[in-house]
């Protein structure tokens, strides 16, 4: 059997719905072996259950640093090592500076920034013992524009961006061996988006209209699908961009090249 990460070890944050879902299902398809992770156990051990075996289902919640620490040491004990890491887990609140309240901000934070912070330093360790790895984080096109109504979400997303930086730096000048790159992107039709729209079409009830906004912000004019961004993930966790690291890679259908 061959494949583009054929024979690799991924454990995947926020696998059990969207962007992480169809990541672990590509990768799968792609010869490695999945160790999904979520904080929604039933949906989680779903989409492992889709995958079947060698994939497996670990619960976690992503700000929890003892099961970081457990989710790691499990892959380790189960395959011998850790060679891709994607921080998928994430939240979005809708919010401007002057609505969005202390307590939303911090729970994007605390999810979108330091879980993801705990995931690199947690898988580093690991990966570090058996020759590198790839580190793959979410940030968005919220992390390279700013959103009026995204305020904490902007911020999370532009902390992730520079994390990823100094990350991929700091490893590189150890010789770990390990990579790591943000993924950008704009709107993909998942559930995350489909309850922002449903937030946004509060006021006016045409959730469609929303829909049609959102799609013609985008010059490509659609939403993205998740094979889209699983595409980029397969190529960055694959030896193919071995020479890639630090980068920030915007998927958004032109948006931030306005
Ligand atoms: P989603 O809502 O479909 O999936 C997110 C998953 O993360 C869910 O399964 C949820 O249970 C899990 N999760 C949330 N908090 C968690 C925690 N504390 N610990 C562990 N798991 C947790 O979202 P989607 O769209 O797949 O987003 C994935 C990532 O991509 C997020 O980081 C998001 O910010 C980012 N992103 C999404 C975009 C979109 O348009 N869908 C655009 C740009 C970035």
């Amino acid at each position: 059997m061959t494949g583009r990460v054929h024979g690799k070890i991924a454990l995947i944050t926020g696998a059990a719905s969207g962007i992480g879902k169809a990541c672990a299902t590509h990768l799968a398809r792609e010869g490695a072996t999945i160790v999904l992770t979520d904080r929604n156990g039933g949906a989680g051990a779903a989409a492992a259950a889709e995958l079947g075996l060698p994939h497996t289902f670990i619960e976690l919640d992503v700000t929890d640093e003892a099961g970081w620490v457990r989710a790691v040491d499990e892959t380790v004990a189960a395959h011998g090592r850790l060679d891709i890491l994607v921080n998928s887990a994430g939240i979005g609140v809708l919010g401007d500076v002057e609505r969005a309240t202390v307590d939303d901000f911090r729970r994007m934070y605390a999810v979108n920034v330091e879980g993801l912070f705990i995931g690199c330093r947690t898988a580093i360790a690991a990966m570090k013992k058996t020759g590198g790895g790839s580190i793959i984080n979410l940030s968005s096109v919220a992390g390279l524009i700013g959103v009026p109504d995204l305020a904490g979400y902007c911020a999370s997303k532009g902390a992730v961006r520079l994390l990823s930086k100094s990350i991929a730096l700091h490893c590189a000048r150890a010789g770990y061996g390990i990579r790591c790159n943000s993924v950008h992107p704009s709107f993909i039709d998942t559930p995350m988006v489909e309850a922002m729209a449903h937030g946004m079409a509060q006021a006016t009830g045409d959730l469609a209209k929303v829909r049609t906004q959102l799609e013609k912000a985008v010059p490509l004019r659609r939403l993205g699908h998740v094979d889209d961004v699983s595409n980029l993930i397969v190529y960055l966790a694959s030896d193919e961009s071995r020479f890639m690291t630090g980068a920030e890679l915007s998927l958004d259908g032109g948006l931030t090249a306005q």
